[in-house]
């Protein structure tokens, strides 16, 4: 199996457009010990030729054009004008850094697009969608803890971790923490290997915590190390825990949380752009280290 992370950021990349928090500004002032990360968004293959596109991030063209196995020169013959070797994309949920790079793929190509009902009903209710031709691009819903064989070899399971609607559907009381359809993990199986990928998951329950036990392979949200990190850094009044996502440290945090469950290779991903895990040296990056994480980075290849 290969993994191939094309967008290691949460929502906005890093640095984010309009951002001066205090990791931002090391970006802006070209400090060298923090690189740039595009947003959110992973592929997956058991064969090398056959790619799934897990999560479609507003910088999906961007990443395309810097990761050889998924260009569309990739595995297509001299007569073929038209190719990818993205056969088929999965979205987590319906967050905009996971479904907006949905757009980058138009043009008639002929893909699955796969997801809960719940979140293809999120997309099917936006008519800009309607850019993805029904002749070519077919919406398959996922049922939450069926397996099934998107790309040749690659067997994919979604199951449900706690989570939210996406922000732009909050209104009035905002369940955060529901187990439902509208945020999912993946397991990922090829070849006798397994992996997990959940870029977003509002605390970490002990079902989650026996699922993932004794894989070869975690990558998991790691959005903001603190969980008020956000009002700390004066750029928001939200802490993770309402976004969405279970913070690094403290109490219920991910790293205490997945500690001792023989994972062979864990690294954070969906970082946001005021945590300082970005910071090459900083101490809450020697803290996940020391702690047997690696912090992803655009373009990180994983071989499991
Ligand atoms: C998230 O992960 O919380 C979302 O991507 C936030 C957003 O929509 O910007
Ligand atoms: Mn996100
Ligand atoms: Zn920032």
């Amino acid at each position: 199996m290969r993994l191939f992370v094309l967008g290691s950021a949460a929502g906005g990349g890093y640095p984010q457009w309009n951002c001066l928090c205090r990791v931002c500004r090391l970006y802006w002032d070209g400090d060298p010990r923090v690189a740039a990360r595009t947003q959110s968004s992973i592929a997956a293959s058991a064969d090398g030729v056959h790619w799934l596109l897990l999560n479609a991030s507003p910088d999906l063209r961007e990443q395309i054009m810097r990761s050889p196995p998924i260009s569309p020169a990739a595995g297509a013959d001299e007569a073929q004008r038209r190719h990818s070797p993205l056969g088929a994309v999965l979205v987590t949920n319906g967050d905009v850094d996971h479904v907006a790079g949905l757009l980058t793929l138009r043009e008639k190509q002929n893909f699955e697009l796969y997801g809960t009902t719940g979140v293809l009903d999120v997309i099917a209710s936006n008519p800009v969608f309607s850019v993805l031709d029904p002749a070519c691009v077919e919406r398959r819903p996922v049922e939450i803890g069926k397996p099934f064989e998107p790309v040749p070899g690659l067997e994919v399971e979604a199951f449900s971790v706690p989570g939210k609607v996406p922000l732009y559907l909050e209104k009035g009381d905002v369940d955060v923490g529901e187990e439902g359809e509208m945020t999912v993990g993946v397991r990922l199986t090829a070849h006798g290997r397994t992996a997990f990928y959940v870029p977003g998951c509002a605390a970490v329950t002990e079902s989650l915590r026996e699922r993932v036990r004794n894989a070869d392979v975690l990558l998991f949200d790691g959005t903001v190390f603190e969980d008020d990190e956000m009002p700390q850094a004066g750029v928001g009044a939200k802490t993770g825990r309402r976004m969405g996502h279970v913070p690094i440290s403290g109490e219920g945090g991910s790293l205490d949380a997945f500690e001792g469950l023989g994972i062979g290779m864990r690294a954070y991903i969906h970082i946001n752009n005021t945590n300082p895990i970005l910071i090459d040296g900083s101490a809450e990056r020697q803290a996940v280290e020391a702690a047997g994480w690696r912090v992803s980075h655009d373009g990180m290849e994983i071989a499991p």
